[in-house]
């Protein structure tokens, strides 16, 4: 089974960037010169995956164009022998990558939009990428647990430590470790309390699926906040098959709030290979 299809829940409202995300979806907010949702893109399509799969609602049409081919700007671009920039452009979808624009009519929560997914993966194993936590890895983080897939034939899903006083913003797992970087999971939580925790290893927004996720999904109750949580969904597809956490090698920025998105942007321009010796001599020169 190897990994063709990754879903993108990107139905969010973004109340916690607003006004910027007023008329602009979130996950097109750029981190230093790239829209989040497109570092999600590429971290996939890294990992072999060529079906993209995104779950929009209402005003996320940006996100379709962003993904589509711009004629008028390509042949602008190439009449001005603007080479760089035409493929900076043409980078964005590359030929062999299939976009397809599903609706999430309702915001039911995360299990829900990924099951709007369903009959777009059929009976495949299938990413999910949450374009809110950027990941920063070498091999990119999907590509890392891709390979962790193709060994055990089980669904994947990405850990890490977190601080106690946080677990009640992550999925938290349970179970016995398996080797460095596996963690056999027993249980898992959605936001649960710190007293009530299994661990402290949260969930971040990277996950690789079996098929048989989305029955369980679909016979879920609603979970925390009344919502369809895929993290309840997971629960269920304990009772039949094997689930691994992984712990990611690499670095994972929060998007979703306002500290996690200055963070990615600060420490991704210091990185910049145009920007980022200027940004560090101009950081130095700050006097805080
Ligand atoms: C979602 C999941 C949660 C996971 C988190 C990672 O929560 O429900 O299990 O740990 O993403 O970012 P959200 O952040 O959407 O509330």
């Amino acid at each position: 089974m190897t990994l063709r299809h990754a879903i993108f829940p990107v139905a969010g409202l973004g109340t916690r960037f607003l006004p910027a995300t007023k008329a602009l979806p979130k996950e097109m907010l750029p981190v230093v010169d790239k829209p989040l949702v497109q570092y999600a893109v590429e971290e996939a399509y890294a990992a072999g995956v060529r079906e993209m799969i995104f779950v929009t609602s209402r005003h996320k049409r940006a996100i379709e164009d962003h993904f589509d081919r711009t004629f008028e700007l390509e042949d602008a671009l190439e009449r001005s022998h603007k080479a760089e920039l035409l493929a900076i452009v043409r980078a964005v979808k590359p030929d062999d990558m299939e976009c397809v624009f599903v609706r999430q009519a309702q915001a039911l929560g995360l299990g829900h939009a990924v099951l709007c997914g369903r009959h777009l993966v059929g009976d495949n194993p299938f990413a999910v990428l949450l374009p809110d936590d950027l990941m920063i890895g070498s091999p990119p983080v999907l590509a890392q647990m891709a390979e962790q897939f193709a060994e055990r034939q089980a669904s994947i899903v990405a850990v890490q430590e977190v601080p106690a006083e946080h677990t009640r913003r992550y999925g938290i797992v349970g179970g016995r470790a398996v080797g460095e970087r596996l963690v056999d999971i027993e249980r898992i939580v959605e936001k649960p309390a710190p007293d009530v925790a299994p661990s402290r290893l949260g969930v971040a927004g990277r996950y690789v699926l079996t098929p048989r996720v989305f029955d369980e999904i679909a016979a879920q109750p609603r979970g925390v906040g009344g919502e369809i949580q895929l993290t309840d969904g997971i629960a269920g597809l304990l009772r039949h098959e094997k689930v691994f956490a992984y712990r990611y090698q690499g670095r994972r920025y929060d998007c979703g709030s306002k500290e996690g998105f200055l963070q990615a942007n600060v420490e991704l321009a210091l990185e910049h290979p145009e920007l980022g010796a200027e940004f560090r001599s101009y950081l130095r020169g700050l006097t805080l």
